[in-house]
């Protein structure tokens, strides 16, 4: 089975060249189902309904989340009457909606989780490896695993990416926004990447109009980051060629796609 996995999608940039390039990128490559990271999809961030239903509706089968699940307090209204939407599975609070949920692909079991990192992560959750224990104990159903991991520390990503090989078909790591160069399957056949990438504004600093960051990470400015409605696009992605018997991940290779200047 064929599934590309999209990393954060930021705002209005980001959502237009999913729309645009996914049809592309699923035809070239055979792709069975599309998981995409939409924390950041409305407005740089969480995720309100109708952006959902937006991507969705371009070929999305699937939306993970991250720290910014609950930037958009709609998402509580609406996410336990939708079927696609996975949030963080290790909140430490009570919140409607499940953090691991078993899709059927043309009549094979695809489980998606979605786990939230402790370090440098301001969210207080539980511990993700007895989060990730638990989601284990409890699948009966699913011979193929991919795991979202939304984390800040390459270094923690790995440690849990070692700690369920073999056990999982893929852990990716999103969050950071910059794609890392590390794509690989490790011993036990869990495809790992530290971290996907983002779908957004290409010019900017991790999706957002550059001199609103600077002026406040840099010169220290009250300044707020703004998110450009348009300009160059960034798509990036992986896909994972996964084995339906074992549920072991046979290729996982890179997307890093940006339009022209
Ligand atoms: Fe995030
Ligand atoms: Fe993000």
């Amino acid at each position: 089975m064929k599934i590309l996995f999209i990393g954060d999608i930021v705002g209005r940039v980001g959502r237009r060249i999913v729309k645009e390039k996914l049809d592309y990128f699923v035809n070239k490559y055979g792709i069975d189902f599309v998981i995409a990271n939409g924390e950041n999809a409305t407005h740089g961030k969480g995720l309100i309904r109708h952006h959902y239903e937006e991507l969705i509706n371009a070929g999305v089968d699937c939306i993970t989340l991250g720290n910014h699940y609950n930037s958009k307090t709609e998402l509580a209204k609406y996410i336990d009457r939708v079927d696609c939407l996975v949030r963080p599975n290790n909140l430490l609070k009570e919140y409607p909606g499940c953090g691991s949920i078993v899709f059927d692909v043309d009549g094979v079991s695809v489980r998606v989780t979605n786990i939230l990192g402790s370090a440098f992560i301001n969210e207080e959750v539980t511990s993700p490896y007895g989060s990730m224990l638990d989601v284990l104990s409890d699948d009966e159903e699913a011979i193929i695993h991919i795991v979202d991991y939304h984390g800040e520390a390459t270094g923690e990503k790995q440690c849990f990416a070692y700690a369920f090989d073999g056990k999982v078909s893929a852990i990716l790591g999103t969050h950071t926004h910059v794609q890392t160069k590390d794509a690989h399957i490790l011993e036990n056949g869990t495809a790992f990447i530290s971290d996907v990438g983002m779908c957004g504004f290409a010019d900017g600093v991790l999706g957002f109009e550059r001199n609103s960051v600077i002026n406040k990470t840099i010169y220290g400015k009250q300044s707020k980051f703004e998110l450009p409605n348009e300009g160059r696009g960034l798509f990036s992605a992986v896909v994972l060629d996964i084995n339906e018997i074992t549920g072991k991940c046979e290729e996982i290779f890179n997307i890093y796609f940006e339009e022209e200047k």
